[in-house]
């Protein structure tokens, strides 16, 4: 199915060539008046200083082609020569009812479906998540959704950083209190024990001790380079314990992630691509592309038309070490070499901008990608607490992200509770406060525009009201109880009968609906989930609205009745699909 403004703008287009003018100002958009008109041309103004002659009287050239189009219930120019229109309410009627009947709603399948893979997350191992960690993995997850539902082939991988110093740094710990673990024997020939000498939470306690000690203690900082190196260069027993690091790390990120409906495809962290490391920085030197500058080995990526300062790439340090960079550069590779995508998405804190355009530009200048794979960072702003200031615990400390969305839980509990007479059990109320509360959290987030910081709110997100999730979700739970209602009243759904609308309130819900399209596939243009946000927000409002001014289960007129059941049931998958592709859902009732 066509967008309806493109639906719309062939009509007003046919009436510009009809007039003797060029099609193409025929553009139509959604009016920024609604008071005056529902859509709206300004073609005719561009379009007559070229001809040298009134607007008006082009827009009253266009509007006399317009006349009888049953399309429109109204076509008027207005001074100083645009072009108002409501659409007629049959033409939108028609649109919705097509909705009901195609899949994904008439969305229109891509032209090609792309390869695109996505990489968020981007967890450490032995740390414990923290709310830094939140927007990469909620927005990573809707972004990724959303480029699926447009039809798109979209891999997710959660680059773990699993090879660096802090791993020397964690076995370095372990080696001081458990000094007569077999994995540090050199001389040890057996098989490494089943169970790993240490749990999550010891991990979590031992590296910061061990971050902290080696900030004060030169030769502790040698020992975890050291380490770090045994690990790197495969010594076995260091291997073996790394193993047990990854082990328990990740069935904990598993469950974490788990709890936020975040799913990844692979696995995959800056280990999984040492390997490829100096086969990839000896062709850059071959190629005359990575070059020594005090020691180091780098590629310069600057270009003349920078406005700032562009460092080169570093591949390798003084030491011979690889950096972040090269673990990147190589992840890109193997990306290559495995999937050959279009595109790969990036999601980080925007403060890595710069370090992401560097790469990027190393990544086309050593051919490491096609010309035209599309390398893309979606840096996002700062979660900030109500002071402006990037979230904190109360004793100003980093927030765990499994506290954060415990407290959130525990909030939404308390609400669901104090709403006495709904007539849920407790565990049910248990259940649904998680439901609620997940969504509180994400769309909390995702109605923002990424780039921008927002603050966590915590009375603000959980709110039943407003723009909110727990106000989308009980837009839903509220049709669905009707949709039961009627059902259990003997009626039966019939999908694709939606009618003419009775009222002001079920044209505006139907006109909404129509912008279904528009804002899924602007959202993945744009990679901006907030548009998906902004969409439903409408919805819900709409629906609302058109529930205050209906009566729906009591209205006598069958066909009428019947009418509105489709629509709103229309409007609830329209919503469910839409929380699906941000990465919520909505419960049963609340
Ligand atoms: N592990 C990194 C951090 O915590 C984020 C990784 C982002 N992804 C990437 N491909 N560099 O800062």
């Amino acid at each position: 199915m066509e967008k309806i403004l493109d639906l719309i703008t062939k009509e007003v287009s046919e009436a510009f060539v009809a007039a003797g003018y060029p099609g193409e100002a025929g553009r139509v958009s959604i009016s920024n008046r609604p008071d005056l008109c529902e859509y709206q041309c300004n073609g005719s103004m561009a379009l007559a200083k070229q001809l040298h002659t009134a607007p008006i009287n082009v827009a009253n050239a266009v509007v006399e082609k317009l006349v009888g189009n049953p399309a429109f219930s109204k076509a008027e120019a207005v001074m100083p020569g645009f072009i108002n229109l409501n659409v007629n309410p049959e033409f939108i009627t028609e649109y919705v009812r097509s909705m009901a009947k195609e899949d994904k709603f008439g969305l229109k399948a891509p032209e090609k479906a792309l390869k695109i893979v996505i990489d968020y997350g981007g967890p450490n191992v032995a740390k414990a998540l923290h709310v830094g960690h939140l927007r990469s993995a909620v927005i990573g997850e809707a972004v990724k959704r959303i480029c699926r539902y447009v039809g798109h082939d979209a891999i997710g991988d959660i680059h773990m950083g699993d090879w660096g110093l802090p791993m020397g740094l964690v076995m370095t710990e372990l080696q001081e209190r458990k000094p007569d673990l077999c994995y540090f024997d050199e001389n040890y020939q057996g098989e490494y024990p089943e169970e790993a000498p240490f749990t999550v939470a010891d991990l979590e306690e031992i590296y910061p001790t061990a971050s902290g000690k080696s900030k004060e203690d030169e030769a502790y900082k040698a020992r975890a380079m050291e380490a770090t190196f045994k690990l790197q260069s495969g010594v076995r027993g260091y291997r073996a314990l790394w193993n047990k690091i990854i082990d328990v790390s990740v069935s904990d990120l598993k469950r974490n992630y788990d709890n936020l409906d975040v799913h990844f495809d692979l696995w995959n962290g800056e280990s999984s691509v040492h390997e490829l490391i100096p086969g990839m920085v000896q062709k850059m030197k071959d190629d005359g592309f990575a070059h020594y500058s005090e020691g180091a080995l780098v590629v310069d990526v600057k270009e003349e038309t920078d406005t700032k300062e562009v460092p080169p790439c570093m591949l390798l340090k003084s030491d011979g070490a690889a950096k972040y960079d090269t673990t990147d550069l190589a992840t890109i590779l193997d990306r290559m070499e495995k999937y050959n995508p279009d595109k790969i998405i990036y999601l980080t804190d925007k403060r890595q901008e710069l370090y992401f355009t560097q790469v990027f530009r190393c990544a086309k200048k050593t051919g490491l990608v096609h010309d035209d794979t599309e390398l893309i960072h979606i840096g996002f702003g700062t979660m900030n607490g109500k002071d402006g200031k990037p979230f904190k615990t109360r004793d100003g400390g980093v927030m765990r992200l499994e506290y954060l969305i415990k407290d959130i839980n525990e909030e939404m509990l308390k609400k669901l509770i104090e709403n006495e007479n709904r007539g849920i059990s407790e565990e049910e109320a248990e259940k649904t406060s998680k439901i609620i509360g997940l969504a509180a959290i994400k769309y909390g987030d995702l109605s923002n525009q990424p780039s921008k910081d927002y603050v966590f709110d915590l009375d603000r997100f959980t709110s039943f009201e407003g723009n909110t999730g727990p106000y989308i979700l009980y837009t839903i739970v509220r049709i669905k109880s009707i949709l039961d209602k009627f059902v259990s009243q003997g009626g039966k759904i019939n999908a694709e009968a939606i009618k003419s609308p009775v009222n002001e309130s079920e044209k505006e819900l139907m006109k909404v609906l129509t912008g279904f399209q528009a804002a899924v596939t602007g959202a993945y243009e744009e990679l901006s989930p907030n548009r998906v946000c902004a969409f439903i927000y409408d919805l819900a409002n709409a629906l609302n609205s058109f529930y205050h001014e209906t009566k729906i289960l009591t209205e006598e007129d069958a066909d009428k009745k019947e009418g509105f059941i489709a629509l709103i049931n229309l409007t609830k998958n329209v919503l469910e699909t839409c929380i699906d592709m941000l990465g919520f859902s909505a419960p049963e009732r609340m």
